[in-house]
């Protein structure tokens, strides 16, 4: 219902959304609620992790010809240039980055430079052509070992345990302070806890290249027969099964997020930090068993040490962005779990 109002109150005020990383698995589906909601949207992506087909699809979906896109890496400032002498925006939803986080610490000098220099490259080029509206991709990282459950905004920030924790820490001082000197800048932090899941259609989804780091990726693999069994990291944490507790997020509601945020950008909010989630944790085997029920699939699975750098529990309190933006996630489990196995069915090599 709340979305739905969102979306109502949206129709009144179009924008026109430059969108970063959008060929990408978040960037994606929220192309699709973006248009649906009357804005108009250009991407630019590098397709260092994602694949133009996507955007076929979601052109598909939105029932147009194609989604206008430039292939530019946000580090190019003459491209960025180019392109926003060419076109005024109203405000850029950041997606684009590199994310996994074992990578990261494999080569933490890639992460800070494409993460790091892609933002502040990008969010000068916006300021210096009178665009200072920005929604930024943070992630439940930044919270570290949270110092409470559920996690709200005030909830301070910690130690991130990878440096693709930190780059997303460290953009959200630089956004804070930059807003900070200049007023003029509105600044959306989106702090999104686990996406998963994937659009009804099966049309898109989350294409991870080779073996997955996020368990839901590694679900599906092992119940299309790519690989032979889920690894469970630890069945000896202090919550109800055992296994870690997080909160999973429908990829749909998240991009729907993104849309009401928006509205914060319209009223000129200054700084905004908001918790995208579902407010609802499960365990590891809550998903796997979840999994196998709805579809109807087998999952084998063992139990394996704990991953390094991993928590118990992680989920959130998403009270303030129901309270200030009017956005309630709306799938749970069975959509969660539906939807990305439909994804995986549909498309077992991806796109
Ligand atoms: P993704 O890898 O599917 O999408 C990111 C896109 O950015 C890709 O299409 C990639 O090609 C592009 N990209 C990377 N570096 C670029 C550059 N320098 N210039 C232009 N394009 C570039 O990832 P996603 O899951 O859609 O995540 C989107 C954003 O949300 C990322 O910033 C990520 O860190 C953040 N986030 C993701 C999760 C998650 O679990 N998926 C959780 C929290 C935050
Ligand atoms: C979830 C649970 C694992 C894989 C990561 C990033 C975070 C954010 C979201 C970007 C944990 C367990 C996992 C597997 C398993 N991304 N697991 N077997 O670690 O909560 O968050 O993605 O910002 O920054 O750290 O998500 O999906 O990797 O793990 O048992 O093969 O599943 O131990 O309890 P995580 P995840």
């Amino acid at each position: 219902m709340s979305s739905l109002l969102c979306k109502i109150e949206q129709i009144f005020k179009y924008m026109n959304i430059l969108v970063t990383g959008g060929a990408g698995f978040i960037g994606s589906h929220t192309l699709i609620e973006l248009y649906a909601a009357g804005h108009t949207a250009v991407v630019v992506d590098n397709l260092s992790n994602s694949n133009p087909e996507s955007l076929r699809r979601v052109a598909k979906i939105i029932g147009t010809d194609s989604i206008p896109f430039h292939e530019l890496d946000v580090r190019d400032r003459g491209g960025l240039n180019k392109l926003m002498e060419e076109q005024k925006f109203d405000a850029c939803i950041h997606f684009a980055g590199l994310k996994a986080v074992g990578e990261s610490v494999e080569k933490p000098w890639e992460y800070y430079e494409n993460n790091i220099s892609g933002t502040l490259t990008l969010v000068d080029v916006m300021r210096n052509h009178g665009c200072k509206n920005i929604i930024f991709s943070s992630s439940a990282t930044v919270y570290g070992d949270p110092v409470e459950i559920p996690i709200t905004e005030k909830c301070p920030k910690g130690q991130c345990t990878n440096p693709y924790g930190w780059t997303k820490s460290m953009l959200e001082q630089v956004l804070m302070d930059m807003q900070k000197a200049d007023p003029e800048w509105n600044v959306v932090l989106l702090r999104y806890f686990n996406p998963v899941g994937a659009h009804p259609s099966g049309l898109i989804g989350e294409n991870p290249n080779g073996i997955p780091n996020n368990l839901m990726p590694y679900i599906t693999q092992v119940a299309v027969g790519k690989r032979p069994e889920l690894g469970v990291f630890g069945n000896d944490y202090d919550t109800p099964d055992g296994t870690g507790v997080r909160d999973y997020i429908h990829v749909v509601d998240l991009a729907r997020g993104h849309v009401c945020a928006l509205k914060a950008i319209e009223r000129k909010c200054g700084l905004e930090i908001f918790n995208l989630g579902t407010g609802h944790g499960y365990s590891v085997l809550d998903m796997v068993n979840a999994f196998i029920r709805v579809n109807g699939v087998k999952v084998p699975y063992s139990i394996k040490p704990r991953r390094a750098g991993d928590i118990a529990t992680c989920y959130s309190n998403p009270a303030k962005a129901e309270k200030e933006l009017g956005w309630k996630a709306q799938y749970g489990i069975e959509e969660m779990v539906r939807d990305s196995w439909n994804w995986q069915k549909l498309n077992p090599e991806g796109f």
